[in-house]
């Protein structure tokens, strides 16, 4: 009886745990995804290079923001804060959106090579003036895609060192 509340109790909140969206946080420079990739359509790897070892896609320095705005809207008191930082060679301090932990295999180029898509693990990002976790990236749903598409789901293969 008691196990039985415990898992009921599970079941409840990971079901009320897909119901919610992520509120976006705000973000120190009001940034939109849906005017530079939307109306300019600016390419995702213009500012998101895909590195090697290709793990990550990183996300730009100011000084690749400046290439438009040292004369872009340069009255903008966020195009001041974005060229401050530029001048003092500081990060900008983005709120992070998807981040796993450091304990988990993730290889972006592995699956951009396997002809997975951004929007896949990302949605419509360039419809977004403000981006949130929108779609679940979590041991769960990872799993789910490696079954459909038949890739190892063994534990080591995100967990440990594979030699
Ligand atoms: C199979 C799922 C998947 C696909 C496909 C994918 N991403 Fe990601 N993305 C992730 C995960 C997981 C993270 C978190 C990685 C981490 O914390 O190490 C992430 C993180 C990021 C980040 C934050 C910086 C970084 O590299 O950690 C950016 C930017 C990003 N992705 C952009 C993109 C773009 C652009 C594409 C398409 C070219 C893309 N992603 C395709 C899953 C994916
Ligand atoms: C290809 C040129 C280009 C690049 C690169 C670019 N922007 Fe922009 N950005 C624009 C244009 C054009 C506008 C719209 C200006 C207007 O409303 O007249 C704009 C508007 C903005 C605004 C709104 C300013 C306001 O107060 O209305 C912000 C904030 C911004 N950009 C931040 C960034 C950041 C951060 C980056 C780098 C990650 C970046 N931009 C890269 C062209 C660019
Ligand atoms: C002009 C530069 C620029 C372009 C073009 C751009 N991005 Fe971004 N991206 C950023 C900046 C700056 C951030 C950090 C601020 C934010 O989260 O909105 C970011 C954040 C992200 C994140 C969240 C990363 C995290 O974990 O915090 C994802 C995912 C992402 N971008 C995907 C994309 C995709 C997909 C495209 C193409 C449709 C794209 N971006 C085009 C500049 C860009
Ligand atoms: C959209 C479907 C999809 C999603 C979502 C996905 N994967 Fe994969 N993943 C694949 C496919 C397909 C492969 C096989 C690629 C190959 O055969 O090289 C793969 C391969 C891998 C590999 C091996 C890559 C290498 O270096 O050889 C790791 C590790 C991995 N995925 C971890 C993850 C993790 C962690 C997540 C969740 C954060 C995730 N995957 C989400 C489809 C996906
Ligand atoms: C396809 C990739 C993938 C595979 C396969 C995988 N995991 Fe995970 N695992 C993850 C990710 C991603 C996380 C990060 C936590 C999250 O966001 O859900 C995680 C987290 C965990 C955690 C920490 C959970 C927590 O809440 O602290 C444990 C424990 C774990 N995994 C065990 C396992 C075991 C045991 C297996 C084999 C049955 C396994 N994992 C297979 C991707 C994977």
């Amino acid at each position: 009886m008691r196990v039985a509340v415990l898992v009921l109790g599970v079941v409840v909140a990971a079901w009320i745990g897909l119901g919610q969206t992520p509120t976006p946080r705000e973000q120190p420079i009001p940034y939109s995804h849906k005017h530079h990739a939307g109306t300019l359509q600016l390419q995702c790897t213009f500012c998101h290079e895909n590195k090697e070892p290709g793990e990550l896609m990183g996300i730009p320095a100011a000084a690749k923001c400046m290439g438009c705005h040292k004369s872009v809207k340069t009255d903008s008191p966020h195009i001041q804060k974005l060229a401050e930082f530029n001048e003092q060679k500081r990060p900008v301090p983005w709120v992070r959106i998807y981040q796993i932990p450091s304990y988990v295999f993730f290889s972006h180029k592995a699956h951009l090579a396997a002809g997975a898509t951004c929007a896949e693990c990302h949605g419509a990002v360039a419809e977004r003036e403000v981006l949130r976790r929108e779609v679940p990236v979590n041991m769960g749903t990872c799993m789910e895609c490696h079954q459909k598409r038949k890739a190892s789901n063994d534990c080591t293969f995100c967990h440990e060192q594979r030699n």
